[in-house]
Parts: structure tokens; sequence; C-alpha cells
């Protein structure tokens, strides 16, 4: 049977996004490698097995811009067909990331004849002076940015297009001024002094009902006005929109470029600010894709398929769910690993996502045969088929669940879904660090739930005087989405809290589901009522 190979593509499934790999869901069990991994195919030798051994299906792979035009115009494409041949060899999609411009503010990444030419390539001034990161408004690096880009696009196009080993595309890393908020050069302040865009204003305008709370705080708090400077337009976040449409305009032509010779999907993703104890805008990189400048980045750079959050934070979901919103594809190209990134993963997955993808895969994994990624890995792909069904249905839910936060409850298929750590039943103490579920509503009063460390009980949405039982229970498997049961829970396996009267005041029969393994299982209920 010959198997098409169409074009990797987003494609709207429901209630999500989902990536679509020869013409099939994917869910990318990503990594991304160390800055400069990549850059050496014998270092990568050594890193290859390991990606096979933690069950990735996906790498992200830096492609510089440096080693990819060493002097204008000519263009090494060695280094971009030596990871392509080996991650096909390995079976593993690839994930460019194009550090061209820019690589977390800084231009550190551009070729020497870029770096060494300031009066072509002029830099940003900051207050205390230039730094070294090309300033958005400079035509001349957007140009050459651009062209290396379609370069290097058209190549992959001709190398790949019948194998599709690259699926997306990142463009730049981490962008925005470090150090200030804005480029103060003198061209910079004439333009900052004139009217914002009418292209920009026009787009806030015409999406007005679709704008994110912060885009209103911002534009409208400072009056809605649409024949303003930055500054009138903007108030006190005038700094950072007048970054984030220049880097957005920036990024767009170098994307629009590289998609006018091979149209993958691409996307940016954000340095964040501290949201617990926010920032200023150049103490995180100003006017790069963050929460509060969605809705600029999404007018300057239509080119750009999805904006994407680099989590390092441990309030995961709740930044997360920041880019959960207007229709952004769901996906986290940097974040933790071991325990706390399975558990994310899981998470994500559970919110909609089509992939997650530690930072530093190759060296900050104790255990690549059998540690906590690679097990949410197996899991996941395990689950696949019935993962993308729910998430396009709607019909999912997950929670992360530790010490300090003790329990999640949400509504699901018409139950109060509550997920604990998981405890022992006598003393009552924890018996896991962390735990996570994703559940899936699979039809009337029924539930698969797939995860580690929790427990889960049920209750009405609203008390009612109806109390929930476990119908039945069972373990098991699926072997290519089919289910094989393995042992009928009950008993033990499903007493969690003896003091039933009490219970019953909460709608509860003091029964659950217990996730108590080492490693993540996947269990499947049907719940029953009566009345107290
Ligand atoms: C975020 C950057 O985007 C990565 O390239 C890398 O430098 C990590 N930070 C390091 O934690």
């Amino acid at each position: 049977m010959s198997q098409s190979h169409t074009i990797p593509r987003l494609e709207r499934r429901g209630a999500v996004w989902q990536l679509m790999v020869d013409d099939q869901p994917f869910w990318a069990r990503a990594g991304e490698l160390n800055n400069s991994s990549a850059s050496s195919r014998a270092f990568m030798s050594e890193v290859w097995p390991k990606l096979v051994r933690a069950r990735l299906n996906t790498v992200l792979a830096v492609i510089s811009w440096d080693m990819f035009e060493p002097e204008e115009g000519r263009y090494d494409f060695s280094n971009i067909d030596e990871l392509i041949e080996d991650a096909r060899a390995n079976h593993i999609k690839l994930v460019p990331l194009w550090f061209g411009t820019w690589k977390n503010g800084a231009s550190h990444y551009v070729p020497y004849w870029v770096k060494a030419d300031q009066q072509r390539f002029a830099l940003t001034r900051t207050l205390m002076g230039n730094i070294d990161t090309i300033s958005p408004l400079n035509e001349a690096a957007k140009a050459a940015d651009a062209k290396a880009f379609a370069a290097l696009m058209g190549h992959i196009r001709e190398v790949d297009e019948k194998e599709r080993t690259v699926i997306m595309v990142q463009v730049e890393n981490e962008v925005g001024v470090l150090g200030d908020a804005r480029d103060r050069s003198e061209a910079a302040e004439r333009v900052f002094n004139a009217k914002a865009p009418r292209e920009l204003t026009d787009y806030l305008t015409g999406n007005h009902a679709r704008l994110l709370p912060e885009t209103l705080e911002a534009w409208q708090g400072a009056g809605g006005r649409t024949d303003g400077t930055w500054r009138e337009t903007f108030g006190r976040f005038a700094d950072e929109a007048f970054s984030a449409w220049h880097y957005a305009r920036f990024v767009d032509a170098v994307a629009a470029a590289g998609k006018a010779e091979y149209p993958l999907p691409m996307f940016v993703n954000a340095w964040l600010p501290n949201y617990r104890n926010p920032l200023f805008p150049g103490e995180y990189p100003s006017g790069g894709p963050n929460a509060h400048m969605q809705d600029i980045w999404r007018a300057g750079a239509p080119n750009i398929d999805f904006l994407s959050p680099d989590i390092y934070s441990t309030n995961f979901g709740e930044i997360l769910s920041k880019y959960n919103r207007a229709g952004n594809p769901l996906f986290i190209p940097e974040a933790r690993p071991e325990l706390e990134g399975a558990a994310n993963a899981a998470l994500a997955a559970s919110m909609g996502a089509f992939g997650y993808s530690p930072f530093g895969i190759e060296s900050r994994i104790a255990d690549y045969d059998n540690g906590p990624i690679t097990q949410v890995y197996k899991l996941i792909e395990e689950i696949e088929p019935e993962l993308f069904k729910h998430q396009a249905e709607g019909t999912i839910a997950g929670a992360i669940v530790e010490q300090g936060h003790l329990e999640e409850r949400f509504v699901l298929g018409g139950y109060e879904i509550v997920i604990g750590l998981v405890q022992d039943r006598n003393t009552p103490a924890y018996l896991a660090e962390k735990g996570y579920a994703i559940v899936m509503s699979t039809g009337p009063d029924s539930f698969t739930i797939a995860g580690l460390g929790v427990q889960v009980t049920f209750a009405p949405p609203v008390p009612s005087g109806d109390v929930i039982g476990i119908g039945t229970a069972e373990e098991g498997r699926f072997d290519d989405g089919a289910w094989t049961p393995g042992r009928r829970l009950n008993g033990d396996e499903i007493v969690l809290h003896r003091n039933f009267g009490k219970r019953s005041l909460e709608g509860q029969t003091g029964t659950g589901l217990r996730f108590l393994k080492a490693e993540p299982e996947i269990q499947r209920v049907r719940l029953y009522s009566f009345k107290r």
C-alpha cells in the first residue's frame, strides 16, 4: 500500500487544531536539543539513540543562519541535509528552529558578514547604548534574513517533499529587546513619534469582538484611538506594542519568504514574563509573542500559524491557558523534563495541545528507557486514537496534583470529577510526589482515565441528593486502538474512605479509582447513582 505524504498542515478538527502528518493527526512527542548539539553530526550520533529510547517521534533542532550562509549568497546545506538524513534513519520527525536574526533577543547567530556591518544591519539602541540585537526596524536585515530562510525552505522542499521528515519550522527564537522596552535609535524614535500604523488600528477595529482582554486594556484603556501616535494609541503599553509590531512584521516577512518556497506550518516562541511577579518589558524580551501582545502579533504576522510559550515555571496550566485562546493552535516547544515535564505533557494533551517538548532533551533525562517522559510518551502513544477523538469533541480534561496542590476538580460528562494525589486509605499518607490524569468522557456515565499517582472520585456537578458510585471499573490497555481489559477492579482497589455516611453528604460513596502503580496506567469506569 502506498502511503500518502501530503504536506504537513494544521487542521481545525472540532474543538482543537491538530497537526496533520500524512493526512493523520500527529501528536509530537518531542524534545528540543541544547542550542549547539545539532551543529555537529558526530555529536548527534550519540544523541539519536537516546531520542529513540525515550520514544520521541519529533526533535526540535537549531539551524543557524551563521552556519547556513557563511558568505553572503553562498549557502551551506550540509547541516540541514545531515539532520534530515539522520532524523529519517531514526524514524523521527524534524522541526528546524531557524536561529536567524534573533535568538533570545540577541543577534548572536547571524553570520559574521552581518555582525561586522552595522552600517547596513543597524543595532538596537537602548537608553544605555547599542546592544548586539539587530533593530527590528532594519529593512536590510529583514531582506537578508528572508532571503536566507527562503533558500533554506526551498532546499528542504527539494530534499524532503517526498518523505516529509520536516513537519514544521520555528521562525527565529524568543525575539524581543532585552535591556530596554524598545529601540531608541534616531530612526526608531521618528517612527515611534509618528502615527501607529493604519494596518494595526484597522485590525484592532475590525476584530474588536475577538480581541483579548489584555489588548482591550492596552488599547481601549488608552482611549481606543485609531489616529494617534504609538503613545497616544497604547498608553503605558506603547513601547512594548511598538516592539511587538515591528518584530511581528519582520518575522512575518521572513516566514512569508519561506512559505513561498515551502508552506510548512510556522510558529514563534515566547520567553515569558514572570506572571506571578510581573517584570518590566526589557527584563523579559520586549515585543515577543507574549500573551498580552498576541493580538498585535496576529495583526502583524499572518504568516505565523501559531504563537507558542516556552514554559519553565511551575504554573504550567495557567500559562498554557493564556495561549489556548482566540483559536491559537497549542504546542509547547520548550518546557521542563522529568516527572514535572511528564505531568505537563499529559495536561497539555488534555488541554488540546498537539505536542510537548522538554528543552535539553539529550542531557536532562536520568532514564531514557523508562523515565517519566518516556512513560508519558508511551502512554500518549497508546491512547492516541482516543485522545484525538476526545480533543476534537471537547470531551477531555486533565489535572496535575502534588504536595501544595492536592486536589483539582472539574465538571466533565455530567459529573464533578475530583482528582487527588493518591493516598493510603488508612494513615492517610500521600503515596506519590506528583500525579497527573487525562480524563475522557466516553459515553453516558462512562470515562476512560489515563494517569499516574492520582485517585479519582466522582460527584454530581451540583449537590442534588444523588450519590455517585462505581458501577464497574477495570484496568487495561489499548493495542492499536482496541481495548484489552486487565483486572476487574473492586474491593480494596476502589475503596478510598470508609466513612460512607459523611461521604454521601458530598454525593460520593467513598469509592473511586486509584492509580497506585509506579508507571502510568489506564482505567475505565462506569458510574451509577442512588438517592441519599
Ligand atoms: C530559552 C531559549 O529559547 C533556549 O534556546 C535556551 O537558551 C533555553 N532558554 C535555556 O534554558
